[in-house]
C-alpha cells in the first residue's frame, strides 16, 4: 500500500481530513459559483447590486474561509507536535546509492542494529527519525505515514511517526537522485509491540551459523570473492560497510531496495548480474563466479534469517 488516502499514522489521519475538508469545501464553492453561472444565462435579466456581490462574495466571505482555514491548520500543527515524545524509539535512515540504511539505536543509546530496505514500527509508539544521506539529495516518502522529508548532505532532518494502524506500507525515494531513483524503495512494517520487540531482539542478535556442507561453501565463497570489503555479516570476519549490512538479510521482505522479491532465487541473479538488473549501482556484477559457488553463496545469504 503506498497511498496518502489510505493514512495509517496519527499525523498522516490528521492532513488526511483536511485535505479532504479543503477537497469537499472547495468543490462545494466550485457547485455554487457554476450554477450562479448557469443561473446568470438562463434566467431573465434583472438589476442586481454589484456592490453587494463583489463585498460579500469577494471580499468577506474569502476573508471567514481563509481565516477559519487559518486557525484550523494551526490546530494540526499543534496536534502534530503533540506527536513529539521525548521517550520516542529513535531511527536512524540513511540515503545510499540506490538504498536506505536503517539503525535502531537502544534506549540508552549505545548499541546499533543496522538493516537495509526495511522499516519496522510497533503500532502505537512514537518513532523519531532521523534523515540523512551519504551522498546526494534523497527523499523519503511513505505516504501512507508521513509527507515527504528531504535527506540532505551535511543535515540532519527529522521526521516524528505516530503509527496506529497495522499494516505493509511501501515508501519511496521522493527526490531525483540518479539513474536508479526509481528503483529507490523500501517497506514499512507496522506490527504488534511483542512483535516488534521479538523482532528488534532478533535483528540485533548475530548472524546464524552455516549449518549445512551448501551455506558452508556459501560462507566460503563470500569470504573470498571480496563480498566482505563491502559487506558486514555480524558473528563473522565480514566487517564492510559500503553496502547493505547482510547480517539477517533472508529475512527481509524484498532485495535492491524493494526491487525484487526475497529467495535464494533472486539472490543469485542479483549477485550474477546486479549491474544489468540496476545498472550503476555499487555492487560489481559476479558473473564470472562459476555456477554451483554462486548457488551456493545465494544458498548461504538466503539462509542468514
Ligand atoms: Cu534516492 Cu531518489
Amino acid at each position: 500500500m503506498q497511498s496518502a488516502l489510505h493514512p495509517a499514522s496519527h499525523g498522516a489521519e490528521l492532513m488526511s481530513s483536511f485535505a479532504w475538508l479543503l477537497f469537499v469545501g472547495g468543490g462545494a464553492i466550485f457547485l455554487f459559483v457554476m450554477g450562479l453561472a448557469v443561473y446568470a444565462v438562463v434566467s431573465r435579466p434583472r438589476a442586481v447590486s454589484v456592490r453587494r456581490w463583489i463585498v460579500g462574495g469577494g471580499l468577506v466571505f474569502p476573508a471567514i474561509v481563509l481565516t477559519a482555514l487559518f486557525f484550523h491548520s494551526a490546530d494540526i500543527s499543534t496536534a502534530l507536535a503533540h506527536d513529539e515524545a521525548p521517550n520516542a524509539m529513535k531511527i536512524e535512515v540513511v540515503g545510499k546509492r540506490w538504498w536506505w540504511e536503517v539503525r535502531y539505536t537502544s534506549p540508552d543509546g549505545s548499541s546499533h542494529t543496522v538493516l537495509a530496505n526495511e522499516l519496522r514500527l510497533p503500532v502505537g509508539c512514537v518513532a523519531d527519525i532521523t534523515l540523512t544521506t551519504d551522498d546526494v539529495i534523497h527523499s523519503f516518502w511513505v505516504p501512507a505515514l508521513a509527507g515527504k522529508v528531504d535527506m540532505i548532505p551535511g543535515h540532519r532532518n527529522r521526521l516524528v511517526v505516530h503509527a496506529n494502524r497495522e499494516g505493509v506500507y511501501r515508501g519511496q525515494c521522493a527526490e531525483f537522485c540518479g539513474g536508479q531513483h526509481a528503483q529507490m524503495a523500501f517497506q514499512v512494517v507496522v506490527e504488534s509491540a511483542e512483535t516488534f520487540r521479538k523482532w528488534l531482539q532478533h535483528e540485533s542478535g548475530p548472524a546464524v551459523e552455516a549449518a549445512t556442507s551448501t551455506t558452508q561453501l556459501g560462507r566460503e565463497v563470500f569470504m573470498q570473492s571480496g563480498c566482505a570489503t563491502c559487506h558486514a555479516i555480524r558473528g563473522t570476519s565480514a566487517s564492510g560497510r559500503l553496502g547493505p549490512d547482510l547480517t539477517h538479510v533472508g529475512s527481509r521482505r524484498t532485495l535492491a531496495a524493494g526491487m525484487l522479491d526475497n529467495h535464494a532465487g533472486t539472490m543469485e541473479g542479483w549477485i550474477a548480474d546486479s549491474q544489468r538488473l540496476k545498472p550503476g549501482n555499487l555492487m560489481p556484477a559476479m558473473n564470472v563466479m562459476p555456477a554451483h559457488e554462486l548457488r551456493a553463496l545465494a544458498t548461504y545469504l538466503a539462509s542468514l534469517q
